[in-house]
């Protein structure tokens, strides 16, 4: 396993930490390249990771933001991980509207979760069968060792070719959209920002629980993704 974690003493500590490693990796692909690739997750843990990003003098007009998984509701619903990146990240840091790209929720699950593979296909201009290279994916952790919206039991945990999928989450009967295992593992960069005692137990699994995916989605990138980091707090740190 080449993931490494560090412990912090507190949650605003370890966004505060988890934003400058993200904002390190941007700044290095940007002295690089015209453009950097950012996906972010959502849920309530990044609300201290984005606000902390925003306060780094970072080219943010180069940086193009897609997202991890997506609540199948409108924009405009408290539940939308897009509306709180906006309200977070993309309007504080200026990134210009042509550098979003939301997870469509107008659709069908399905219909929303084909156009935005088409969107990620066309801006990584990949080929069939190809899967794209983020820059950087920013991953949660949810008590259950999910993240993105792969959730314990989901057969598209074995899944390594495709790009995003529609999943049903039977616990609050709501569709998500996701990006796949493949897509996670095929980030340049992987960070995953875990604070709270509810997931002490998910992170204990997660490093030292015995390796079985479907019950811990959260390994797959854990044991397999490349340059992984996790930003824990005390809290969520195993004991
Ligand atoms: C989502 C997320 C999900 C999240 C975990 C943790 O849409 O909910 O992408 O994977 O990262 O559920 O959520 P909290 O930060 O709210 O604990």
């Amino acid at each position: 396993m080449s993931a490494r974690w560090h412990t912090y003493a507190d949650p605003l500590s370890a966004a505060q930490a988890c934003a400058q490693h993200i904002v390190g990796i941007l700044e290095e692909t940007l002295a690089g390249q015209d453009h950097a690739t950012l996906a972010v997750s959502g849920g309530t843990t990044p609300k201290l990771l984005f606000d902390e990003l925003v306060k780094h003098p970072l080219a943010w007009s180069q940086v193009h933001v897609f997202f991890v998984d997506e609540r199948f509701v409108p924009p405009t619903d408290p539940e939308s991980n897009y509306k709180l990146a906006n309200e977070r990240l993309i309007i504080p840091a200026k990134i210009p509207a042509r550098n979003v790209h939301r997870i469509p929720t107008e659709h069908t699950p399905d219909q929303s979760a084909s156009a935005y593979t088409h969107d990620i296909r066309q801006h990584f201009n990949l080929t069939n069968g190809a899967l794209p290279h983020f820059d950087v994916i920013h991953q949660g952790l949810g008590p259950d060792a999910h993240t993105a919206s792969l959730f314990p039991g989901e057969p598209l945990i074995n899944d390594r070719e495709g790009i995003a999928a529609a999943v049903y989450k039977n616990e609050t009967s709501q569709w998500r959209i996701t990006l796949l295992p493949g897509v996670l593992l095929a980030a340049k960069h992987t960070v995953v920002l875990a604070t709270g005692a509810d997931k002490q137990e998910a992170v204990h699994q997660v490093f030292e629980g015995d390796y079985d995916p479907l019950r811990y989605p959260a390994q797959i990138v854990t044991h397999h993704g490349r340059r992984v980091t996790w930003f824990l707090d005390r809290a969520a740190a195993p004991a």
